[in-house]
């Protein structure tokens, strides 16, 4: 089972199934910092074999004879490799092959956050009962050590919370949008051309590959097991030009937060469009790069930041697994599988509707005397109170936009306002905005 002692040993030998984007970026890593690994590491890591349907495609990547295969079975179950990366992606054949190798006693190392969010517990639960260790830094901030980061560097700490923008694609969205006032389609498609988005951009834009990303991060952080289906996400779709220039003008730039927060033995989980004041570091952070906070009660703020996509950041993460993984293999120690669920401090997942922000509404709402009134005196009633409010146009008598900010609300009391807003005559139905608040009241 990969344990064979150092003596016995003068290579880690690593197969690769998916020769894709970050395939790619893998092997030539491999291949081209080669000598720089073997220095670092004492030993080398050998690519004996990467496994793809299309292997007729060049790469640029010198590869020696016979290491490109079209039979995944060459990497899963050859005896002679010790460590397996998978970078097929998805849920599909990309499950069924880990969890193979697994079974043959191979190390893994992944990038799927998809597959450990949603099936997690059955992957880590094989590694642990096959004695195999399994390494995802990969899955979260491409090239950020943020599972490393959390996992080992920040060990010592009670983590308070975790925020970021981890989604690359949906962040450059968001920037061209701010600064070219582009519609959110025309952006999409520039994303996709560009070769950001994953090949389901709905993932990316629709906030799932965030909320993944979130799982693993929370389930790190505050030692919960992986929750994905309890997190909330909505994406960026909804987003117009209108409302980001609205935020700009109240002093806020709009982003895609993914957002882990412990309070009161409770861990809230949320991805969700954020305005955030401008100057904030993290309102900084724009294009394609993804930036996490991590809040420990003993560090306080810590931020790492860098390329969350791309061949060669993420290849980086993937070899660096590699790395940690090979020194197990060559001095003999146990493997490690690198996500436990906390017996000292398990927190529950706090409802969406118990949690507390600031909220900006956006409504359509005739010009007409009475109606901000009747607004506010709903939002009254639910105990939401305005910290300002915007009117622009002077239209009398038809629908102009009525920009609200409030003051820290709680979530169900929002929605039960907006329900009844949304009833009103006055306002146009299907044409509103919400955007949660972060910053100080
Ligand atoms: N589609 C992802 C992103 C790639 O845009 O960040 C990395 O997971």
């Amino acid at each position: 089972m990969g344990m064979a002692k150092k003596a016995d040993k003068k290579a880690v030998n690593i197969g690769i199934l998916g020769f894709g984007t970050v395939g790619s970026g893998t092997a030539r890593i491999l291949v081209e910092n080669s000598e720089l690994i073997k220095e670092r590491l004492g030993f080398p890591l050998t690519l004996k074999k990467i496994a793809d349907l299309d292997i007729r495609k060049d790469r640029g990547i010198k590869l020696g004879k016979d290491v490109l295969t079209t039979d995944a079975r060459q990497v899963t179950d050859a005896p002679d490799i010790d460590i397996v990366v998978e970078l097929i992606g998805g849920l599909g054949i990309a499950k069924e092959l880990l969890l193979r190798a697994i079974k043959n006693g191979k190390h893994v190392v992944t990038a799927n956050k998809a597959l450990l969010a949603e099936h997690g517990q059955e992957i880590f639960g094989a590694a642990k009962k096959y004695g195999v260790s399994l390494g995802f830094e990969a899955s979260v901030g491409g090239g950020i050590p943020i599972i490393k980061a959390l996992g080992e560097g920040l060990i010592a700490n009670r983590i308070n919370y975790v925020y970021g923008i981890v989604n690359g694609t949906s962040n450059y969205i968001l920037t061209k949008m701010t600064n070219e006032g582009m519609e959110f389609s025309t952006v999409l498609k520039e994303a996709q051309e560009l070769g950001y988005a994953e090949a389901d951009p709905t993932l990316d834009v629709g906030g799932a590959d965030s909320a993944h990303k979130l799982t693993i991060l929370a389930s790190l952080a505050f030692g919960i097991p992986l929750s994905y289906e309890e997190v909330y996400t909505e994406g960026i779709t909804g987003i117009t030009p209108l409302d980001i220039a609205f935020a700009s003008e109240l002093g806020f730039k709009i982003k895609l937060l993914a957002i882990a927060k412990a309070e009161g033995g409770k861990v809230e989980l949320r991805v969700h469009p954020t305005m955030l004041p401008k100057d904030y570091l993290i309102s900084q952070v724009d294009g394609v790069m993804n930036a996490i906070y991590v809040n420990g009660r003993e560090t306080g703020d810590t931020l790492y930041y860098g390329r969350g996509a791309g061949d060669m950041p993420t290849g980086s993460a993937v070899v660096s697994d590699m790395a940690d993984i090979a020194r197990l293999v060559m001095s003999g120690a146990p493997a490690k599988s690198g996500l436990s669920v906390s017996k000292s401090s398990r927190m529950g997942i706090r409802p969406m509707d118990e949690v507390e922000s600031m909220y900006y509404f956006r409504f359509y709402a005739l010009d007409q005397p009475g109606v901000l009134s009747k607004i506010s005196g709903v939002l009254g009633e639910n105990n939401i109170s305005i910290a300002s409010v915007i009117q622009k146009g002077r239209k009398e008598g038809e629908a102009v936009p009525l920009v609200i900010l409030t003051h820290k609300a709680v979530e169900k009391n929002v929605r039960r306002a907006l329900k009844k807003i949304n009833s009103m005559r006055a306002v146009a139905t299907g044409k509103n905005c919400l955007i949660r608040v972060e910053g100080q009241e």
